[in-house]
């Protein structure tokens, strides 16, 4: 997400800062800000553009920063307000003497905000980082130093942050604090740095600190000190960082694409941050659709491409069961072609990472000509798709660079799961008074995909072991399955494998004659709960077993029955039937992102494809 970096030492901060975030560009942004401190005179000097860094540098470079050895600078990646100049980092107190840099979401800046409003603060941008250069503000502003008052301004706030600061007044020192986002301190001789990653500083050390949570930093010239936000001193674990430039953009992986697979926990969890209010009811930002325009809907058509298609497949049986108003998911480019049948009482949800997919763009203006609403699930603020739309729920994976969508597609399934109980909770279900426990059981999702990357190991011996078949069968039945078509798809994409996936029950409508000996079948075993299913999940592996399938089955821990019927057997943690596709996907990325990596495919540029399909 976004890039941050933070530097105290002898050198030219305006340098540090801009080559340290130009290193992060990788992290895709969009906009970036630098501020730097003039220590005679106790001001600051800001510069901030919208787009990219160049345009920060080309305005540096018609008005001049004045020389400073102190700085914090930011790549912004939008969440809260659009990309523009003035919702772009660094932020800026009252009176310019504190400014901020910030990567996350505070989930209470609403509060925040009209608290200040209320004592005059006036706030100039749409974000939810400006609050706290207000309130770092007027802390230092009544005498406590600036480490002082991030540890005071970091217990008001809620949800997930890092923050960078200087205060205009106190030349020598950067101070930061972290929660649940990332940052790490460069370590150097007369000069300190922080930054997102190591790729910040990596050109000027290779000594680091890690962070523990809720933390606070304070770099000066000379040294770093570390305290909770209670004050209470603490120590960083300092290490040596010993990867290359590119492997460090990576975070020591060797593809974007295994990165962001080993995001998702972070992902997941983000994108559930802020959506339950202070009274437990959920909350979605930019519905922008009242509650009454929500109750006329009785259909919904999902339209999305590729990944995000089996996004919405998994959509319609949460928001059937949740919410019983019908839901038809179809592909953006045949949508409109058919000549679909639309009304103001039909709520059309189109889901696209990027927010640029010309098949789905084209397909949410024929909508609306029909006077349907539209609602977007983007993962890009300010995109197109969501400017077009209605209303939107933006997902929080940070931006995906790898070309196969990982992040993009869990953080799209908690977004299809938010909407699917919002309508619940507007429409009244049945199902509205169990929200609550669902969003608990969405909470602990980012754990137990955690507990499916600690075991990455296993999937990548079967990659390797299954690494000279040409062809692959995916099973999945219910909400498993979308994740059958998904796995297929991520083979066929990165290694240009024969791949399908079928709805089980369909096996002996056709499918089963290309059951040979030895063909490798993924099957996704639903929970053992739903008994029907699990039962008619064992016959069909029964099946294609009898016939010379090499069953490679996922099943959830404690499922005992499926074991004489599994070749190989990858255990998945217990979570309810509807949420299992956010847990069976992952094992499903691991096996195909090694196996392209076995077979020497670029894994995060795989041929004939673009991440941002833009022609129809
Ligand atoms: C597959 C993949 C593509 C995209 C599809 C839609 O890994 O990434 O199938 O899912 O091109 O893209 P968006 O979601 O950006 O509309």
């Amino acid at each position: 997400m976004c890039g941050i970096v933070g530097y105290v030492g002898d050198r030219s901060a305006q340098e540090v800062v801009i080559e340290g975030l130009r290193r992060m560009e990788y992290r895709g942004y969009d906009s970036a800000g630098i501020a730097l401190v003039r220590a005679a005179e106790g001001t600051l000097a800001v510069d901030k553009r919208a787009g990219k860094l160049s345009n920060l540098e080309k305005s540096i470079s018609e008005d001049p920063l004045p020389a400073s050895t102190t700085g914090i600078g930011h790549t912004r990646w939008a969440t809260h307000g659009a990309p523009n100049d003035v919702n772009a980092h660094p932020h800026l107190g009252a009176v310019r003497r504190v400014a901020v840099v910030h990567n996350g979401i505070i989930e209470n800046f609403a509060d925040l905000r009209a608290r200040l409003e209320a004592d005059d603060h006036l706030l100039l941008s749409e974000t939810d980082t400006e609050v706290t250069a207000h309130l770092l503000e007027l802390q230092v502003e009544s005498g406590v130093d600036l480490t002082t008052a991030m540890q005071r301004v970091c217990q008001r706030l809620e949800g997930a942050f890092t923050l960078v600061a200087v205060d205009a007044q106190d030349p020598d020192r950067v101070v930061a604090a972290r929660r649940n986002s990332p940052l790490v301190v460069g370590l150097g001789e007369g000069e300190n740095f922080l930054g997102s990653d190591v790729a910040a500083f990596i050109e000027h050390t290779r000594e680091a600190l890690e962070l523990g949570q809720d933390q606070v930093v304070t770099i000066t010239r000379d040294g770093v000190s570390v305290t909770g936000f209670d004050g209470v001193p603490a120590e960083g674990r300092r290490y040596h960082v010993d990867w290359d430039l590119s492997a460090a953009e990576k975070d020591g992986h060797d593809w974007f694409m295994r990165k962001e697979i080993f995001e998702q926990p972070h992902a997941v969890a983000d994108s559930l941050l802020g959506r339950r209010s202070r009274t437990g009811s959920l909350q979605l930002d930019e519905m922008r659709l009242s509650d009454q325009e929500l109750r006329d809907i009785d259909k919904i058509i999902i339209i999305a491409a590729g990944t995000s298609f089996y996004a919405g497949l998994v959509a319609k049986y949460a928001i059937e069961h949740w919410c019983r108003i019908p839901v038809e998911v179809e592909l953006s480019s045949e949508f409109r072609y058919r000549d679909p049948i639309l009304d103001y009482s039909t709520l059309v949800v189109a889901i696209s990472q990027s927010g640029e997919t010309a098949d789905t763009l084209q397909a949410i203006r024929h909508a609306r000509t029909q006077r349907s609403k539209v609602l977007a699930i983007c993962n890009t603020n300010g995109s197109t798709i969501p400017r077009e739309s209605d209303a939107v729920i933006y997902t929080h994976a940070g931006p995906e660079i790898g070309v196969a969508s990982t992040k993009g597609y869990t953080t799209q399934l908690v977004a299809c799961y938010l909407l699917a109980l919002y309508l619940a909770q507007v429409k009244g279900t049945r199902f509205g008074d169990e929200i609550d426990q669902i969003m608990g059981q969405l909470e602990q999702i980012p754990a137990a995909i955690e507990s499916i990357l600690a075991r990455a190991d296993e999937v990548y011996a079967l990659a390797h072991e299954f690494a000279a078949s040409t062809s692959f069968i995916f099973l999945g039945r219910h909400a498993g399955y979308p994740t059958a078509l998904e796995g297929a798809l991520k083979l066929k994409e990165l290694a240009y494998l024969h791949a399908e996936g079928f709805a089980a029950g369909e096996l002996k409508h056709g499918p089963i004659a290309l059951i040979d000996d030895g063909l490798p079948v993924f099957c996704i075993v639903p929970p053992q709960g739903r008994d029907q299913l699990h039962d008619k999940m064992l016959s069909g592996i029964q099946e294609v077993r009898a016939r010379g399938a090499r069953t490679i089955c996922l099943a959830e821990e404690g499922d005992a029955r499926i074991t004489p019927y599994a070749d190989r057997l990858v255990r998945l943690p217990r979570v309810p039937v509807l949420l299992q596709p956010l847990v069976s996907v992952v094992p499903l990325q691991l096996f195909a992102c090694e196996l392209a990596t076995a077979l020497g495919h670029d894994v995060d540029q795989p041929r004939n494809l673009a991440k941002s399909v833009t022609v129809e």
